[in-house]
């Protein structure tokens, strides 16, 4: 725990100050998980992280949740978790809060890119360390944050693209695309979505027809490709940023008598258990990479950061891409 005035205050009427005061700040902020006895306001030598999760809208985002959950009881670290429920007004809330408790690190994955300067802001003036994880800010002042920990989401569009280009190189005629975006304004949205019209880009025959957020969830992928289908006679080719989405169209697909992996080939993003076994089952046709599994190297950079020491401005995750064959032999083994 950060320290803040003298032991005697600390241990005495500050304490139960410093316990009242958070607990209204949580209550303000609705979906936090304070572990045992995180931010009480005892100095035990404890790292406290504080950090604002997006929500759990996709099977990703669990697996994410999971490993930063585990990774943080392993290294010894007081976790205050938060669930924005894909709110940005949630994650400025959490962040205050855990500027209030003066929690020795805050780590967020943003939902969105924009509009996050005034509150990491205060946190710098507070001398409180930010950890940027999954998703980056476009935020000017790099000064801000310490470091970003995550995938290089253009190169992840890059790889579908590059996939497709390869797969339809003898196409004689135009290829319809339709793309499920992520939430608008992330940073996923808009870096798979750049990579993979760069990569497309190679074939003029490779046309993106309709492309519209289904939000991650498999609700918005089902919702939207509904209205792609009725509004687009010939689609060959869905490419949805995440694996939920494309979960979410197949049952829309087949609902309009197409056969998935067939009729449409299917290209999706992130290798959820889900998604390989709809890969392996010849449903979706190639899935890129993204890893959740970001929780060890957090924990590793939350110690760093809070020591003083310096950090690499990008700490960038190792990924993969995956065909149906490789899925298959992949499955077993999956751990997320
Ligand atoms: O930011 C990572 C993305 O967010 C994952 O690809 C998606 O499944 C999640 O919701």
């Amino acid at each position: 725990m950060r320290k803040t005035g003298t032991t005697i205050t600390r241990r005495g009427f500050g304490a139960i100050l410093a316990a009242g005061l958070m607990a209204t700040s949580l209550a303000a902020c609705g979906n936090s998980d304070t572990g045992s006895d995180a931010g009480d306001g005892k100095d035990d030598g404890q790292i406290v992280l504080g950090f604002s999760q997006v929500g759990a809208e996709s099977g990703w985002r669990t697996a994410n949740t999971n490993s930063i959950k585990e990774s943080a009881e392993k290294a010894g670290i007081k976790l205050q978790f938060d669930d924005a429920q894909q709110k940005q007004e949630n994650q400025i809330k959490a962040i205050r809060n855990f500027i209030q408790q003066k929690v020795d690190v805050i780590a967020f994955s943003p939902v969105v890119e924009s509009g996050w300067d005034t509150v990491l802001k205060e946190a710098k003036d507070a001398k409180i360390p930010v950890i940027l994880t999954d998703r980056a800010v476009d935020s000017a002042d790099k000064s801000l944050y310490k470091t970003f920990i995550g995938s290089d989401f253009v190169k992840e569009g890059r790889l579908a693209g590059e996939w497709l280009v390869e797969q339809k190189k003898s196409a004689s005629g135009p290829v319809n695309i339709v793309e499920l975006q992520g939430t608008t304004g992330s940073a996923p949205a808009n870096d798979r979505k750049k990579g993979f019209a760069e990569a497309i880009a190679a074939n003029p025959n490779l046309k993106v027809v309709a492309s519209q957020s289904g939000d991650f969830t498999r609700a918005g992928g089902k919702q939207v490709m509904e209205q792609f289908l009725k509004a687009n006679p010939k689609i060959d080719v869905l490419f949805a940023h995440n694996d939920d989405m494309g979960l979410g169209a197949l049952e829309a697909i087949t609902a309009a008598g197409k056969v998935p992996g067939k009729d449409i080939t299917i290209i999706t993003i992130d290798a959820v258990k889900d998604g390989m076994q709809a890969l392996a089952d010849g449903k979706f046709n190639f899935i890129a990479e993204c890893s959740p599994l970001l929780g060890d190297q957090l924990m590793d950079l939350v110690k760093k950061v809070k020591a003083g020491e310096e950090v690499p401005a990008r700490v960038e995750t190792q990924e993969t891409t995956f065909t149906q064959e490789q899925a298959k032999a992949a499955l077993p083994t999956r751990k997320y």
